[in-house]
C-alpha cells in the first residue's frame, strides 16, 4: 500500500521509470477485454514491481474509473509500497474549484485509498482558467487527500501559473505529465522540458514508445489495431532508420530490446516515462530499461536520427 514513502520518491526525483495504466479498462483505444485480461494485468503490475517499478499512473477517465478500481484491487493484494497517481479530467460542467476535491474523493473511492501520492490536472480547460483548477489542487493537498500535486499536457506558460499559485500556498509543483518520446520531441524544441529542470518539476514522459510504436513491433504492413493505425499512418513509413539504430544499439548492450532502448532515452533526457503494459512480458521488458544509461553518443545518434521526423 502507498505508505511509508519518502519525501524525496514523493516527488518523483528518485523514480526512473514508473507503469502507465491507460489501457486497463480501456476498450476505444486499447481493445481492452480482446488480448488481455485483468490477470494479464495483475500478473504484469506485479512483475512491475518485483522489478523495482513503484510508481503507476492511471487517471479517472481510464475506462471509465475501470483502471482506478482494477488498481485498487491490485494494491489490496500486495504488500510492496507502490506511489499512485492519477488525474482529475476537466468535463465541461466542472467549473469550480470544489470540483477537483469531489473528483478526488471519487477516485480515492474506486482506489480503495485515504490518499494518493500525485494528483494531477489531465489536460487545461478551455472554460477554467489554470488557477481555479490549482487552487482546488490546493486544497486537495491541504485536506491531506494527496501528497504532492502535478498537472499534465501543460505548456510553458500555463506551468508557470500553476507553479506560481502553488508557491503562494507553499506547495511545490511536483509534475508536468506531457508527451515525450522519440517521435515527439517538441518538449525539448519549446522549452518546457529546460524549464521543468529549472522548477525542479519533474517532467513525466507519457506515450514513451510512441503507443507501441517504438518497439519495433509495427511496420506499414504490420500497422497497429484500431485508432493507433490513423494516428500513425504517415510516420510508420519513416522510422525505419530509427528502429534499425534502436535494434543496432541494443545488441550494443548486449541484447537489449528496442523498447528498452527507447525509453533509456527517455531517461537520458533527464524525464520520467511511464510506458504503459498489457502483460508481464511487456511490463518486464520495459522494467528493465532503467538502471543503466545510454552512452551520450548513442544518445546524440538517436538525436540525429529522429530529426528528420520528430515533431
Ligand atoms: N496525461 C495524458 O494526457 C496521457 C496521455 C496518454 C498516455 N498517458 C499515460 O502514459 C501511459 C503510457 O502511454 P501510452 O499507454 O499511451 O503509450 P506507450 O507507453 O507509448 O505504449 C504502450 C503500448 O505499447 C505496447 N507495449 C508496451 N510495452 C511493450 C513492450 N515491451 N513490447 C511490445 N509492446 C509493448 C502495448 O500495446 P500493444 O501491445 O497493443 O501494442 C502498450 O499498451 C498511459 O498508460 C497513461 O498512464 C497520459
Amino acid at each position: 500500500m502507498p505508505s511509508d514513502i519518502p519525501e524525496s520518491i514523493q516527488f518523483l526525483h528518485d523514480t526512473e521509470i514508473g507503469l502507465g495504466a491507460w489501457s486497463w479498462g480501456d476498450r476505444i483505444v486499447w481493445n481492452y477485454g480482446k488480448g488481455y485480461s485483468d490477470a494479464d494485468i495483475e500478473d504484469g503490475f506485479k512483475i512491475s514491481l518485483e522489478n523495482g517499478v513503484h510508481f503507476v499512473d492511471t487517471a479517472e477517465i481510464y475506462g471509465n474509473g475501470r483502471s482506478e478500481r482494477l488498481l485498487g484491487q491490485f494494491l489490496k493484494r500486495t504488500e510492496t509500497p507502490v506511489i499512485v497517481a492519477t488525474k482529475f479530467f476537466p468535463l465541461p460542467w466542472r467549473l469550480s474549484k470544489a470540483s477537483v476535491t469531489r473528483a478526488l474523493r471519487a477516485s480515492l473511492e474506486r482506489l480503495g485509498l485515504e490518499r494518493v501520492d500525485l494528483y494531477q490536472i489531465h489536460w487545461p480547460s478551455p472554460l477554467v482558467p489554470v488557477e481555479r483548477y490549482v487552487q482546488g489542487l490546493a486544497s486537495a493537498h491541504r485536506l491531506g487527500l494527496a501528497r504532492a500535486v502535478g498537472v499534465s499536457n501543460y505548456d510553458k506558460n500555463q506551468m508557470q501559473r500553476a507553479y506560481t499559485i502553488l508557491s503562494e500556498y507553499e506547495i511545490p509543483l511536483a509534475s508536468n505529465q506531457v508527451e515525450y518520446n522519440l517521435l515527439n520531441r517538441s518538449v525539448e524544441k519549446n522549452g518546457l522540458l529546460v524549464r521543468c529542470k529549472e522548477l525542479g518539476i519533474r517532467l513525466i514522459a507519457y506515450s514513451p514508445l510512441a503507443m507501441g510504436l517504438l518497439t519495433g513491433k509495427y511496420s506499414p504492413e504490420n500497422p497497429p489495431p484500431g485508432m493507433r493505425a490513423g494516428k500513425y499512418a504517415g510516420i510508420l513509413k519513416e522510422i525505419h532508420p530509427l528502429i534499425k539504430l534502436l535494434t543496432e544499439i541494443g545488441q550494443d548492450w548486449g541484447g537489449k530490446s528496442v523498447a528498452q532502448i527507447a525509453l533509456n532515452w527517455c531517461i537520458c533526457k533527464g524525464a520520467l516515462p511511464i510506458p504503459g503494459a498489457k502483460n508481464v512480458c511487456q511490463a518486464e521488458m520495459n522494467a528493465g530499461a532503467a538502471g543503466w544509461r545510454l552512452t551520450p553518443e548513442q544518445v546524440k545518434a538517436l538525436d540525429s536520427t529522429s530529426d528528420p521526423f520528430t515533431r
